[in-house]
């Protein structure tokens, strides 16, 4: 059994953080979401692992996934030079593939559930393929599935425009080798892919054996800014580890759980968690409040904020309203005069947004 990830792509719904950055590496809880899928794949068994890149944000992918050995695997970075699509990216893992059965695995999701149990049944039932399920307010964006009342894949529709049920395609599936000859037999879409989800249609049109589960626990696609706050949230509510590391003086109350790198330093602050620090913080006279992660490096002087995501070496300085909600994104900066301002000047990258609330 070996594992696929695809972490190639475009990311264009998280920009600016991902007009230089791979959206795979954004951190959730400062660890990149990317990781979370290898530590799962990992934790199930499976250590030949291929990881799909573009040639824009692979090397920067590369250099901060290495060769696997920190997870107790062996990564293969497999390149794949245009996004043609998840079924294009399956194609062009066939020599890292092989016939070997696999799990493959989108890079930007996040799943709660072990993967062990799925793995069973897709072994034990000698599936052709597996596909996780779950229910969703929104079909209309995703891959949709119908199914018979024993499990059967009758249909599936990529980001149908009228929905056959409310049962998404979550971003991992399970394949034997009879998918590689399901894609050489399908076309692009409408919208210039080679989608999956037509692939698994051609398996169920020439009678093999596709099964879908419904996914218990929570599934985070993370491509948006509040899906990505969400994955904080509930990654910081139940993966945290207190550690109460860090210089921290007399004058800060740190309550909660808290994770503070030995590194940094914390004077006349009020830290409430569950929050985390990275590395190499500086943060003075500032209340940080329940859900808010602060990557490495980062300095925040007289600053207030909660429920956000702070990405490596930003800074806050002097801003004395609440910054909620919030995905700064890395060596950004934000200042506010020490007097009341009384203009606003700004230098924003691309599609970015700001809400002056
Ligand atoms: O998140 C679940 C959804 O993922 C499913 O419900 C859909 O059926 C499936 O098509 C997919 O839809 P998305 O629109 O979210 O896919 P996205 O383009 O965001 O790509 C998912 C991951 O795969 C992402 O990490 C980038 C990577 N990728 C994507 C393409 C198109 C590649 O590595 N190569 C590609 O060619």
């Amino acid at each position: 059994m070996k594992a696929l990830i695809l972490s190639g792509g475009k990311g264009t719904r998280l920009r600016p953080i991902t007009h230089t950055g791979a959206k795979q590496l954004v951190p959730v809880a400062n660890k990149p979401i990317l990781w979370y899928g290898i530590e799962s794949i990992v934790e199930a068994g499976i250590t030949d692992i291929g990881i799909i890149i573009s040639p824009e944000t692979g090397e920067e992918i590369k250099q901060k996934t290495g060769n696997g050995e920190q997870f107790g695997a062996n990564i293969t970075y497999i390149l794949q030079s245009e996004p043609l699509g998840l079924a294009h990216a399956v194609k062009v893992a066939q020599p890292f593939l092989g016939e070997a059965p696999f799990i493959m695995y989108l890079g930007d999701n996040l799943i709660q559930d072990n993967l062990n149990p799925f793995l069973d049944t897709f072994k034990d039932k000698h599936l052709d393929s597996l596909i996780l399920l779950r229910s969703v307010a929104n079909p209309t964006s995703f891959g949709v599935a119908k199914i018979d009342e024993n499990g059967r894949v009758s249909k599936l529709v990529e980001k149908p425009k009228d929905p056959p049920s409310n049962l998404a395609l979550v971003g991992v599936y399970f394949f034997a080798s009879t998918i590689h000859e399901a894609i050489s037999n399908i076309q692009p879409s409408a919208r210039g892919e080679l989608e999956i989800t037509d692939a698994i249609q051609e398996l169920i049109d020439s009678d093999k054996i596709v099964e879908s589960v419904q996914l218990q626990g929570w599934w985070l696609d993370t491509g948006k800014k509040d899906d990505l706050l969400e994955a904080n949230r509930i990654i910081l509510d139940t993966n945290l580890t207190i550690n109460k590391g860090g210089d921290i003086d007399q004058k800060s109350q740190v309550s909660g759980r808290v994770n503070i790198k030995e590194s940094s330093q914390v004077i006349n602050s009020t830290i409430r968690g569950p929050v985390i620090i990275g590395e190499n913080c500086h943060i003075e006279n500032c209340f940080i409040g329940p859900y808010t992660s602060v990557g490495d490096g980062v300095t925040l002087i007289d600053a207030d904020i909660e429920h956000s995501v702070l990405l490596e070496k930003s800074q806050v300085l002097e801003i004395h309203q609440r910054i909620v909600d919030s995905l700064i994104g890395e060596r950004t900066k934000l200042e506010m005069a020490p007097q009341r301002p009384k203009a606003l000047r700004f230098m924003v990258g691309d599609d970015s947004h700001i809400e002056l609330v």
